[in-house]
C-alpha cells in the first residue's frame, strides 16, 4: 500500500513540477485566490472530496496524536494566512491535513495593506508577505462557519488585532482579540492569539510585558472550557523578549505557543539578497527554517515542557518536520511547501514521519517530541516546577 502511495506522490510531484512555471507566471495574490477557488469547489460535494482523498490522502496509526486533550489524526496542519476567511475547511481532510488554522481573523473588517502584497523568492524558497491581515472580519466569518461540521479536521481560530490605524490603543486592541474569541466561542478546537504580525501599522506592541499581561488576562477571561489557547510569536525578536513572552504565557496559564511567524529580511540574512523584491514585508519558507527551529529548541527548554509548541517555518520534508518535533514541537503548521512543492507533499511528509519514528524506535509522535533536545537538569530548588506532560 505504502509503495502505491509513494508512486502516486511521485506522479503528482512530477505533475506539479511541470505546471509550476505556468502557475508562477501568475501574479502571486491572483494564484492564491485561484487555488482557493479550486479548493472551495473540491470541498463542495462528496464526489470531489472522495476523489481528492483517493489522490492525496494518507493515514497511519503512529501519526495519531493527542495534544491538550484534542485527538489529531496526524500532526500536520495548514498555517494561518492561507485561508484568511475560513472558506476551505471541507477539503483539508481530503488532502491529508490533521488540522488547519484559519485566519488571522480580526474583530473589525480589515482590508489589509494597499498595493502589491505577495512576492515569490523562488531561489530562496520563500514568499515575501505584505498582506497586513486582510480578512472579512470575525462577524461575517463566524456567521458563515457557525454549525459547520469539520469532521475529523481539527480547527484553530487565529485572532489578531485589526490593522486599521497607525496608533496603538491598548484597550481597543484587546477588545479586538476578545471580540473574535467571543464570536468563535462555539467554533473550532483551539485559539491562537497572534501577537506577531510583522506587517501592521502599529508594530508589535504585545512584546511589551505590561501590554502582554493585560492581553493575556483578558484572553483568559474569554477562555472556553476544553479549548486550548496558544500565543504566536515573531521569528526575529531577542532572546530576552522571547523569555518575557514565554514566562508570561506560563504565568497566565496559556496552553502553548506557535513558533514562529514570518521573518523580516532586515533581521535575517538566510535568503538570496539579490532576490529581495520589495522593501516591506516578511519572509516565509526556507529563510525561516533554521531560526524557527532554534526558537523551538530554546522555548522547549525554557518552558520545560509546560507549554505545548506548534512548530512552523520552512517545513518542506519529513526530515524538516521531524527536526522540529524532536526539538520540542507537538504539532506542525505549513504553507510554503504547498506553493513550492504541491499538495501531495503533505502526505509525503506524513509518510516520511512514519519511517523516521520507526527508525528511532518510537511508536507515536508524542514519544518523539523533544527527544533530541534533552532538558537541562534543574537545581533542587527549581525541581518542584514539573512539565504539564510529566504527571
Ligand atoms: C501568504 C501568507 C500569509 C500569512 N498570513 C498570516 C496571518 O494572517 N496570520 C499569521 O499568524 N501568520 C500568517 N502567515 C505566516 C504563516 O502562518 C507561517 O507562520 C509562515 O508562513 C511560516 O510557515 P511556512 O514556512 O511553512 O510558510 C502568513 C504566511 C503566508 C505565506
Amino acid at each position: 500500500m505504502s509503495f502505491i502511495v509513494g508512486l502516486r506522490n511521485l506522479l503528482f510531484k512530477a505533475l506539479y513540477k511541470l505546471s509550476r512555471p505556468l502557475i508562477f507566471l501568475m501574479d502571486p495574490e491572483e494564484a492564491h485566490y485561484m487555488f482557493k477557488r479550486v479548493g472551495v469547489f473540491l470541498g463542495s460535494n462528496f464526489l470531489t472530496r472522495f476523489l481528492t482523498s483517493l489522490l492525496f490522502n494518507y493515514g497511519h496509526k503512529s501519526l495519531k496524536t493527542s495534544v491538550d486533550g484534542i485527538e489529531y489524526r496526524n500532526p500536520l496542519g495548514l498555517s494561518a494566512g492561507f485561508d484568511k476567511d475560513g472558506e476551505l475547511t471541507k477539503i483539508y481532510p481530503s488532502i491529508g491535513f490533521g488540522l488547519a488554522e484559519l485566519g488571522s481573523f480580526t474583530g473589525e473588517v480589515c482590508p489589509g495593506n494597499p498595493g502589491k502584497r505577495l512576492f515569490r523568492m523562488v531561489k530562496s524558497k520563500s514568499i515575501l508577505v505584505w498582506y497586513g491581515l486582510n480578512n472579512q472580519g470575525a462577524e461575517v466569518i463566524s456567521k458563515r462557519l457557525k454549525g459547520v461540521n469539520f469532521g475529523k479536521l481539527k480547527v484553530g481560530i487565529n485572532a489578531a488585532k485589526s490593522n486599521l490605524t497607525p496608533e496603538f490603543d491598548l484597550q481597543d486592541s484587546i477588545d479586538d482579540y476578545t471580540k473574535t474569541m467571543s464570536l468563535f466561542k462555539d467554533i473550532g478546537d483551539y485559539y491562537t492569539i497572534n501577537i506577531s504580525c510583522p506587517n501592521t501599522q502599529d508594530g508589535e506592541p504585545f512584546v511589551v510585558k505590561e501590554n502582554l499581561d493585560a492581553l493575556l488576562k483578558a484572553v483568559n477571561a474569554h477562555r472556553v472550557e476544553g479549548r486550548p489557547i496558544y500565543v504566536k510569536l515573531a521569528a526575529d525578536i531577542s532572546i530576552d523578549e522571547i523569555n518575557t513572552i514565554v514566562d508570561a504565557c506560563i504565568e497566565h496559564q496559556m496552553d502553548g505557543v506557535v513558533l514562529t511567524n514570518l521573518a523580516k529580511p532586515a533581521h535575517n540574512k538566510e535568503y538570496i539578497e539579490s532576490e529581495l523584491p520589495y522593501h516591506k514585508g516578511a519572509m516565509s519558507g526556507l529563510p525561516l527554517q533554521r531560526i524557527s527551529t532554534n526558537v523551538i529548541r530554546h522555548v522547549y527548554r525554557r518552558s520545560r515542557g509546560k507549554l505545548t509548541i506548534i512548530g512552523v517555518g520552512g517545513v518542506f520534508t519529513a526530515k524538516d518536520a521531524y527536526e522540529k518535533i524532536t526539538s520540542g514541537a507537538s504539532l506542525l503548521h505549513m504553507i510554503s511547501t504547498l506553493i513550492f512543492d504541491g499538495p501531495q507533499n503533505i502526505n509525503e511528509i506524513n509518510r516520511g514521519l512514519v519511517k523516521l519514528l520507526k527508525a528511532d524506535g518510537f511508536s507515536s509522535i508524542e514519544e518523539a517530541v523533544g527527544s533530541r533536545n534533552p532538558l537541562p537538569k534543574l537545581k533542587s530548588s527549581q525541581s518542584q516546577h514539573t512539565s504539564k506532560n510529566a504527571a
